[in-house]
């Protein structure tokens, strides 16, 4: 039932429902991607998305500042030197809390932490795909090219069950924010969607809380529910990602970005791909960065119209997609008409 269920990113904060597209991406359309026409197209679009990333990038900075995020960028140090983007995403060190990390050693919750790591055998692992929940997937046909992949990371409560041929069926491990882990309309505890995959919870707590802070003072009390989801499921790999790791990643976004962005949270996307990439050599990021298949829609699963889905405002998301696509490696073609951005793991030396 909780198929097509609404969840805009936080719709608590969102501030431009509604928000409409301002371009028609049906008109940068092609299939071949040495025609130059279709070249010349895909090249205009990309420029048009670039523009629409800067402008949101200006809305919203002087909101208020709600975690109470202090940051300066230490500019002076990447000035003028060539700094891998994939670098700074690795160093952020997103990650899950584990038995050891205090103050969780030492009180009974920490118990409730699987043993287990999260991907065994991370040698084997070759190839990673991450599917963004974006609306501009419908229709997309690469459900087979999805499930290929050795991984497959998923967000929240996206369905697969009737979505196969664009989305694919395989889902390895799934992101989920504290407002899906604790609303009753998501039943985290009980619905199948999150049995038998490994879950990543996340909640931001304060910039500067403790862990302790963080078990008082989450946005929405993810504790409870993974407790009962915990004891429920004792075999679950279902973990709580550490939220000053989260904070970082946003540091890391803050200094590749330079310009001022939202000092609020990254989206559960960047989140997961900071997560998978240290265990992947690269990471297939399905539909994040706009492909011509864009509408207004926010998710492929529901009917609700909204660009800020895709474009921001609330998490930093467009300089979230500036960076990926910095770090993208594949061609024009593969990103914006495919809807494929490929990043690959820096080689340790480089970093
Ligand atoms: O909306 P939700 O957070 O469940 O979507 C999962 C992730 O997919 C988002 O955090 C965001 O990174 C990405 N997304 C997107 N464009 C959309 C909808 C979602 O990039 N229109």
């Amino acid at each position: 039932a909780i198929n097509g269920t609404k969840l805009s990113p936080h719709p608590r904060f969102d501030l431009s429902k509604n928000r409409k597209l301002t371009i028609d991406p049906k008109m940068y359309r092609c299939f071949n991607k040495y025609q130059v026409s279709c070249q010349n197209k895909t090249a205009i679009f990309k420029s048009r998305i670039l523009s629409i990333f800067r402008k949101s990038m200006r809305e919203y900075v002087n909101a208020t500042n709600i975690y109470n995020v202090e940051f300066s960028t230490m500019l002076s140090n990447f000035d003028g030197k060539y700094y891998p983007s994939s670098c700074l995403l690795l160093e952020a060190g997103v990650r899950v809390l584990r038995r050891k990390d205090p103050p969780f050693n030492k009180l009974g919750f920490g118990k409730l932490f699987p043993k287990k790591k999260l991907f065994k055998e991370i040698k084997k692992i070759k190839t990673c795909a991450i599917v963004s929940s974006a609306g501009s997937l419908s229709g997309s046909n690469l459900g087979s090219f999805i499930d290929s992949h050795d991984i497959v990371m998923r967000f929240n409560h996206a369905p697969t069950k009737g979505y196969e041929d664009d989305v694919g069926s395989k889902t390895t491990i799934r992101v989920v924010n504290s407002q899906v882990v604790t609303k009753s309309e998501f039943n985290f505890t009980k619905a199948k969607i999150f049995q038998n995959v490994t879950i990543a919870a996340w909640d931001p707590g304060k910039y500067n809380g403790t862990l302790k802070d963080w078990l008082t003072s989450a946005d929405f009390d993810i504790f409870t529910n993974y407790k009962i989801y915990r004891q429920h499921y004792p075999h679950s790999k279902a973990y709580l990602v550490d939220p000053h790791s989260i904070w970082r990643l946003w540091q890391g976004l803050q200094t590749f970005t330079q310009k001022s962005i939202r000092k609020n949270p990254p989206s559960s996307g960047f989140i997961g791909l900071a997560l998978l990439l240290p265990h992947c050599p690269y990471v297939d990021f399905i539909e994040y960065i706009p492909s011509t298949r864009l509408t207004g829609k926010c998710h492929y699963y529901s009917k609700e119209m909204n660009s800020a889905c895709t474009f921001g405002v609330w998490h930093p998301l467009a300089a979230e997609k500036l960076m990926a696509l910095d770090m993208n490696t594949g061609d024009e073609y593969t990103v914006f008409q495919q809807g494929i951005t490929r990043i690959r793991r820096p080689d340790k030396l480089l970093c």
